[in-house]
């Protein structure tokens, strides 16, 4: 059996992930390595946390020592780094611990690995290093174009991630997913965001017009290809995986017609972030070509269970709504101040 080294296994697609790959039982080793950021949560991992097999390890991936001692212990076969800083709004007034943890982190993980030599490393980053497009898709051979400090700190990381693939021959695998959405993610996000203001009877703080164009992944997808990708024998670069493209008006106003609400009485215009992007618009050719995949969950069709999960939770994302390192940001974010 296989040991496998998780980062930001606490977050909202680590934990999704840990969920489904602990049942499958395949590794002897599951590690999450989080350092517990305002973002970490252990609620979505309640199912996971007394498994035999799974570690958490309370450390920052920047930590060279904490990490090459990790990777000399377990000797991990794979690798899915997910661990980062991921809200764009925090990144213009936070910028530093993107940079760290986004690029220097990545790289340290990348360091220990090559010197024990991995089967996998599957570095996780974001369509949004591709930047705008107004019309078209962008493949994997395209030009990265960030144009935030988020963006940008993942666009390092990504092209450091390719750097030791192409220089070390190291079996690396870079993945550029659309927005994702699901159960458990932080709600400073839009989706969850959303659903709570309106749980909350709160107005929904609307970007701009809402006209900006996301292509949304439910994270069961996003699991499920990167499941399928560390199965594969056959396997290089850099895989997009693409969504529903969908406005953020559209996201809203599916999620307020399922929870009863008129769009037109929960949105505040706000102002747009600056150097907002327009439209992410990943295209997914090359993982259904080469692996059969595609993200086929439809929003309109998820979003009640989806609703139902943050019912059922509501002293999870409560408790995270009155937490100071919400409420700061969301004070600032809510307005449109940033700042
Ligand atoms: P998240 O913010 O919910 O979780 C990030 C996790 O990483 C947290 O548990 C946090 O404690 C941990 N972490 C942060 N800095 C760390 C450090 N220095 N050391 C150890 N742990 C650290 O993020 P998410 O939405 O689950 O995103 C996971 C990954 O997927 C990120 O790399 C993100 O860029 C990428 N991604 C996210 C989306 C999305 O829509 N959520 C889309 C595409 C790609
Ligand atoms: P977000 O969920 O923060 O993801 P990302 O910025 O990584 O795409 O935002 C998705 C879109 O929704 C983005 O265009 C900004 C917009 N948005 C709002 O209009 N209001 C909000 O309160 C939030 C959080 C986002």
């Amino acid at each position: 059996m296989k040991s496998i080294l998780i980062t930001g296994g606490c977050g909202f697609i680590g934990s999704n992930f840990l969920r489904s790959i602990v049942s499958v039982r395949k590794y002897s080793h599951i590690v999450n390595l989080d350092c517990l950021t305002y973002a970490a949560s252990f609620e979505n991992l309640r199912d996971v946390e007394n498994d035999s097999n799974y570690v958490h390890v309370k450390g920052d991936i920047c930590d060279k020592i904490l990490v090459n001692e990790l990777f000399k212990k377990y000797h991990f076969n794979h690798v899915v780094h997910l661990a980062a800083e991921s809200h764009v709004d925090r990144s213009v007034s936070n910028t530093t611990d993107f940079l760290s943890t986004n690029i220097l982190g990545t790289q340290v993980l990348l360091e220990a690995a090559r010197s024990v030599g991995v089967e996998k490393f599957i570095h996780i980053s974001t369509d949004e290093v591709y930047g705008s497009r107004s019309t078209g898709f962008f493949d994997e051979s395209d030009a990265l174009r960030p144009s935030n400090f988020y963006s940008a700190s993942k666009a390092a990381g990504d092209q450091i991630a390719h750097l030791y693939s192409t220089m070390y021959k190291m079996p690396i695998i870079v993945i550029r997913s659309g927005n994702c959405y699901g159960e458990f993610q932080y709600p400073e996000k839009l989706v969850p965001l959303a659903i709570t203001n309106i749980l909350l009877n709160q107005q929904i703080p609307l970007h701009g017009n809402g006209e900006h164009i996301r292509s949304w992944v439910h994270v069961s997808d996003f699991c499920r290809a990167v499941s399928i990708l560390l199965e594969s024998e056959n396997f290089d670069g850099v895989y997009n995986i693409s969504g529903q493209q969908l406005s953020n008006l559209e996201v809203v106003q599916t999620i307020c017609s399922e929870m009863g609400k008129s769009v037109s009485d929960i949105i505040r215009h706000v102002n747009d972030r600056p150097n907002a992007d327009h439209r992410y618009a990943p295209c997914g050719d090359r993982i259904l070509k080469n692996h059969n995949f595609k993200a086929d969950s439809d929003f309109a069709n998820t979003v009640p269970s989806l609703i139902k999960s943050y019912v059922r939770n509501e002293g999870w994302w409560k408790n995270i709504r009155q937490s100071s390192a919400f409420k700061e940001n969301y004070s600032k974010q809510a307005a449109g101040l940033w700042y």
